[in-house]
């Protein structure tokens, strides 16, 4: 697959087939991963990346911790993901998408909104983290667009994830993430469920004049 290709199919997947990564393409990726441009090349980036037994206990701390809307696991389970094909398209609050997302109904959100918080039951949990003492968030972006578009080239799959941050307590005390670093983000990763309407759905972007200016 070329780069422009590459680029243009990634897409967030959120529904994960059960097999393991192995580590050396794990590996792969995260080494990836830090060879992104930082501003100074200062490389603010922070990887806690949670396998096995590690990234049960995460999801399931998250699962169980209190708060508004904190859901059981049985309660994702219990979701049934509406088909979405052709249908959602996942964009900003106010635009034409979110009367779409309306008429899915209730489902897609707590899908969304329960997926999320456990990763989408993905075999790997991702957490970035950032010395509170230095670094840029946009180097962490740079950092974590390699990883989607490494992961991509693999073969894998992967959600770029804010909602985990709800439990921002939890997902420090379970990794031990040093007090002296700030959570940015997360990343959910593993092979894609490619049969899963979940994964499938519509997507947009905004008119390509809208967003892109030339001047001469
Ligand atoms: C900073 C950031 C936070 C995101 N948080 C979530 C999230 O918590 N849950 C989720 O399902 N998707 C999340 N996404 C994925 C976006 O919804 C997705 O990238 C966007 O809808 C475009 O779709 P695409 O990635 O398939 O191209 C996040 C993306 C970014 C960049």
């Amino acid at each position: 697959m070329d780069t422009q290709e590459s680029l243009l199919n990634r897409r967030s997947i959120r529904k994960y087939l059960k097999d393991p990564i192995a580590p050396e393409l794990t590996e792969k990726i995260m080494t990836a991963a830090t060879w992104a441009p930082s501003g100074g090349n200062s490389q603010p980036w922070r990887f806690y990346v949670a396998n096995g037994a590690k990234r049960d206990e995460l999801v399931q701390a998250m699962a169980e911790a209190p708060g508004p809307d904190a859901p059981s696991i049985e309660a994702f389970d219990e979701i049934i993901v509406p088909d979405v094909e052709g249908g959602l398209r996942l964009q900003g609050k106010g635009d034409a998408s979110e009367a779409a997302l309306k008429k899915l109904g209730e489902d897609f959100q707590k899908f969304n909104r329960f997926g999320s918080i456990r990763f989408y039951q993905a075999p790997v949990a991702i957490v970035v983290a950032k010395p509170q003492t230095g670094g840029s968030s946009l180097d962490i972006g740079a950092a974590v667009e390699n990883l989607l578009i490494a992961a991509q080239g693999e073969g894998l799959g992967t959600c770029w994830l804010g909602m985990p941050l709800m439990f921002k307590d939890k997902i420090r005390e379970v990794l031990d993430i040093p007090g002296n670093e700030d959570l940015v983000t997360c990343v959910s990763l593993g092979y894609p469920d490619n049969d899963s309407a979940i994964n499938r759905m519509a997507r947009s972007r905004l008119p390509y004049d809208q967003t892109v200016h030339y001047l001469t």
